[in-house]
């Protein structure tokens, strides 16, 4: 097995958009390591949305190289990239993507339908990951009757579910107050890290700065350095 759970080298990613383009990735080089958290920051539109969608097999690359756990997307047939990210991503998109009219269980259990599994044992086990984000109230409730907190937990618990290998999160914190910000990253590392499974979490959090083993930092499609958090009593000390 590769030595890393996710490698990037060289990457990149130009929007065009009515001859316009966007250098979003200008050359992203950033490694991660199995069983790690690695946390990636940087200033509105620098690309970390962008470098997930990559990473996770939302969108394709450019030019350089992707793999996580060794397997390239790009040289995937649609059929098995469909089913390889179905297997092993978790992704907790910026905006949520809850489905209207499914329930807050019928929206956790999606993944589990995907990967073909039974459909009362989805639903059971759905039932199980909201419990565990504190939604065990709200099973039967449609995303319209959540609150903006409620239904990013909704997203967070539809990301562990089927357990994957990579769980990817866009901000996972940022509709949360600090107290339930703090037990979603207790739960996800519990869940995202056993077995050398890996979780990537963008975010500007600075609260949450000191759940992640390494930060990158990224500025203008680039990665510019990677390092450690700081202690947690520093980091806590201007809050
Ligand atoms: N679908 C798109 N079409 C065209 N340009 C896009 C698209 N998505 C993002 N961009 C542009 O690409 C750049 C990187 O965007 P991205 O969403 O990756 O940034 P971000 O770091 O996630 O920002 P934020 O912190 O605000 O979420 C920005 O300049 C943005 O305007
Ligand atoms: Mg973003």
């Amino acid at each position: 097995m590769s030595e890393w759970a996710v490698k990037c080298s060289g990457v990149t990613k130009t929007y065009k958009t009515g001859g316009q383009s966007t250098y979003a990735l200008r050359g992203i080089d950033v490694a991660v390591r199995p069983g790690e958290l690695m946390m990636l920051v940087g200033p509105s539109g620098c690309g970390k949305t962008t470098l997930i969608s990559v990473i996770a097999g939302i969108l394709d690359r450019d030019e350089g190289e992707c793999t996580i756990f060794g397997e390239d997307f790009k040289a995937m047939r649609p059929g098995q990239r469909t089913k390889f990210r179905g297997l092993n991503i978790g992704f907790v998109f910026q905006q949520f993507n809850l489905l209207p009219t499914l329930t807050a269980a019928e929206n956790v259990a999606v993944p589990l339908l995907i990967n073909r599994e039974n459909r009362g044992h989805a639903i059971r086990r759905a039932k199980e990951m909201l419990e565990r984000v504190g939604l065990g109230e709200k099973v039967n409730s449609l995303p319209s009757r959540l609150s903006g907190g409620q239904q990013q937990r909704v997203a967070i618990a539809r990301a562990l579910v089927h357990r994957p290998r990579l769980v990817v999160c866009d901000e996972p914190t940022s509709a949360l107050d600090h107290v339930t910000g703090e037990r979603v990253m207790d739960l996800l590392k519990d869940v995202a890290l056993e077995d050398g499974r890996v979780l990537v979490v963008v975010t500007h959090d600075q609260r949450i700065f000191k759940y992640g083993d390494r930060i990158a930092h990224m500025d203008d499609g680039r990665v510019t350095h990677v390092d450690a958090p700081e202690p947690a009593n520093e980091t806590m000390g201007g809050i």
